[in-house]
């Protein structure tokens, strides 16, 4: 079977971009996969003025016609806070990018996340690589939609480990009260934590195979892996961890994470640990598991994966 020969996955984007964020939004473009419905944005690595610019200029690179529409500015309860350390006083700063041809459309992320939905005639999976805010504000002005959603594929949390505090991942810690909307909202949940995308490295050698392929866009993520490797390489990462697109290579290539099945609970309260993401490792709580958890990766196959996925945008199979 042909990868163009699977059916295609609706789904919606939603992300703050942010590097990761970029390479998972053309890798999910290029794989050819989904039917993307509709991008919208997020406030987590920028603001949410910056993440939507910076969604029109990804989609304008990628060619990647979906309806464009900015999220909630603000998390549910929490002030924002950014990631210029990692992500730059842009939130996508490095190589220059195309001005953005694709427009913004004219309502909230949350209204075209409803009207996609409800259009569409599939359950549509919702890909969340920002903070949960936007996810959280749909289910809670959208509660007939919810059974609508037939899944939740996010980067987030940390099973055992943070990396913003010693218990937190960021998108959570952005904001924990979204994200505990989410997890106890019955949708089912993929979630690509810190256990696997830290073991999901793209390697400077990895880098260079992006960068001959030569084509419109892969010259692009060459440098924002460059870009996005510079921060972790002073913290003595071997590689770029892809962190979100962690999240839409699951849906992609299953077969090269291990999945574990746990209670995950938010912690949105503590001294130390707000924003953690608590598994119940030993069935503690009675409860059923909610979310089913990347906790491992064959980490060349998945450097093979994106390497290929990036390709696709010379053979005409993205544009
Ligand atoms: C997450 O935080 C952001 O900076 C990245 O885009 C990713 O979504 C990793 O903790
Ligand atoms: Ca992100």
């Amino acid at each position: 079977m042909q990868m163009n020969d699977f059916p295609k996955i609706p789904v919606i984007l939603d992300g703050d971009p942010g590097h990761d964020d970029a390479i998972a939004w053309t890798i999910a473009h290029g794989s050819g996969r989904f039917r993307i419905l509709a991008v919208t944005t997020a406030a987590g690595n920028q603001t949410i003025e910056k993440t939507t610019y910076n969604a029109r200029r990804v989609c304008t690179l990628i060619g990647l016609k979906a309806p464009i529409a900015r999220g909630c500015s603000h998390p549910l309860l929490a002030d924002l806070m950014n990631a210029p350390s990692i992500h730059g006083e842009t939130g996508l700063d490095g190589p220059a990018l195309p001005a953005p041809v694709m427009e913004e459309e004219p309502l909230p992320a949350v209204e075209l996340m409803a009207r996609v939905i409800r259009s569409c005639e599939e359950k549509v999976t919702i890909v969340s690589t920002g903070p949960l805010t936007n996810t959280a504000a749909f289910l809670l002005s959208h509660p007939e939609l919810r059974e609508r959603i037939g899944r939740i594929s996010l980067m987030g949390g940390g099973l055992g480990f943070g990396n913003w505090t010693p218990a937190a991942e960021f998108n959570i810690l952005v904001d924990p009260e979204a994200a505990k909307i989410v997890f106890e909202s019955g949708v089912p949940i993929l979630m690509a934590g810190l256990d696997v995308t830290e073991k999901a490295l793209i390697y400077p050698e990895d880098f260079e195979r992006i960068r001959s392929l030569g084509n419109p866009v892969s010259g692009i993520v060459w440098q924002w892996l460059e870009f996005f490797y510079r921060f972790h390489r002073n913290l003595d990462y071997k590689g770029a961890p892809m962190h979100d697109p962690c999240a839409v290579m699951a849906l992609i290539h299953p077969e090269i994470f291990t999945m574990r099945d746990y209670y995950v609970q938010i912690e949105t309260g503590g001294d130390y640990c707000r924003g953690a993401t608590v598994p119940d490792w030993y069935g503690i709580t009675g409860e059923a598991p909610n979310a089913t958890c990347l906790v491992d990766v064959d980490r060349e196959a998945f450097a093979d994966a994106l390497v290929g996925l990036i390709a696709a945008y010379g053979k005409g199979v993205a544009e």
